[in-house]
Formats: structure tokens, sequence, C-alpha cells
């Protein structure tokens, strides 16, 4: 098999991505892709617009992905607003509306979209967790204010291998993963 697309502006997903998907010899590059993202409520929907249009331009076979955090007590907002919300408010504007929110669950979902000239499979896969009570270190996007469940440290501060091993992308990829290796036979 050739290597798979991944269609982003997002090179922070794809070395998450290529490192996951390389231990099932997944091969994952890079191709710039942004789009405008369409306003839906449903973070499947709009991964597979995104798919769709990625592939009529390159029409290689490839992969979408998008992911939302849902905040219980905020109604599951920012949701699939993530990225808009991230840009005006931040992660500070987060804790701020959380301010005095005795609830700070929350869930990070991802969606994969694979498509090629025969397949529109769509995987997902979540994470529970807290948002902390302020901003901790490294990581990117939302990771300095998300602690998963079962960890005392957010996704910023477990770095990216540990962050891999439970993250909902990764829950993601792996129901990927697991499709794609039995029906294009990887060695
Ligand atoms: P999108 O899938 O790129 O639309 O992501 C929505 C927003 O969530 C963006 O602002 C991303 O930076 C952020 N985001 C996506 N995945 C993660 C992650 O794994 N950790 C932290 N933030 C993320």
């Amino acid at each position: 098999m050739g290597k798979i697309l991944f269609a982003s502006t997002n090179e922070s997903k794809f070395n998450e991505i290529f490192l996951y998907l390389k231990s099932f010899n997944i091969e994952i590059e890079f191709v710039r892709f942004g789009t405008l993202e369409i306003q839906s409520n449903k973070l499947e929907e709009i991964a597979l617009q995104k798919s769709k249009e990625a592939f009529e331009k390159i029409g290689r076979p490839l992969i979408v992905e998008d992911t939302g955090l849902f905040i219980d007590s905020l109604n599951g907002f920012p949701g699939p607003y993530s990225s808009y919300v991230l840009k005006t408010i931040g992660n500070q504007g987060i804790l701020d509306l959380l301010l005095n929110s005795a609830d700070r669950s929350a869930l990070f979902r991802s969606v994969v979209v694979y498509k090629d000239n025969n397949n529109d499979m769509i995987f997902s896969g979540d994470t529970r967790g807290t948002i902390s009570d302020h901003i901790t270190e490294g990581g990117w996007g939302y990771d300095p204010i998300f602690i998963p469940e079962g960890s005392s440290i957010s996704y910023g501060q477990l770095g990216i291998a540990s962050k891999m091993g439970i993250s909902h992308r990764t829950h993601a990829l792996n129901n990927f993963a697991k499709w794609y290796c039995g029906n294009y036979s990887i060695k």
C-alpha cells in the first residue's frame, strides 16, 4: 500500500497520528489542506465534508480528523466550535467560564474519516476528563487545561508519548487502524 495522506493545517496532530499509525506499519504523509469548515453540530458532518473537499482536490487515499472538546456544565460547549473558541477566548476564557462551576467534567472527541475511491469510513474515539483550574505547561490547543480521567496531570504535562497512550485521537485511530489492516493486508 502507498502512503495515506493526512489533509490538515495542524502539524501537531500530524505528529501524533504519524507516531501512532507507525506502530501498525501504516505510513502517513502530511499534506497542507485548509478549508472553510461548514457549520454543523456534528463533528462527523464536518469531517466528512472536509474529506470530500480534500479528495476532490487531491484524488489520493487520505484521512482527515476533527476534534471537539465538550464541557458538561456548558452543555457541550465548545464542541464543534472548539477551534473558533480557542482562537477567540482561548484557554483562559474557558477557565473564566468555569470559575463558579463545581462540575468541571468534559469529553474530548476525535472523528477520523478515511476516504478513497471506494470508501468513506468514519471512526471516532472519546476520552473523558476534567478541566484544570489553571493553565498548565506543555502541549498544544486545549492540552494545557484537559486532565484525562485516571491522570492527575494534563495532556500537556503528560507529553506526546503518554498522551498518545490514552487520548481521544488514539482511540479513533485505533478503530481506523484495525479496519484498515483488516481490509488492506499490511505486513
Ligand atoms: P480541529 O479538529 O482542528 O477543528 O480542533 C478543534 C480545536 O481543538 C482546535 O483549536 C485544536 O487546536 C484543538 N484540539 C484538537 N485536538 C486537540 C488535542 O489533542 N489536544 C488539545 N487541543 C486539541
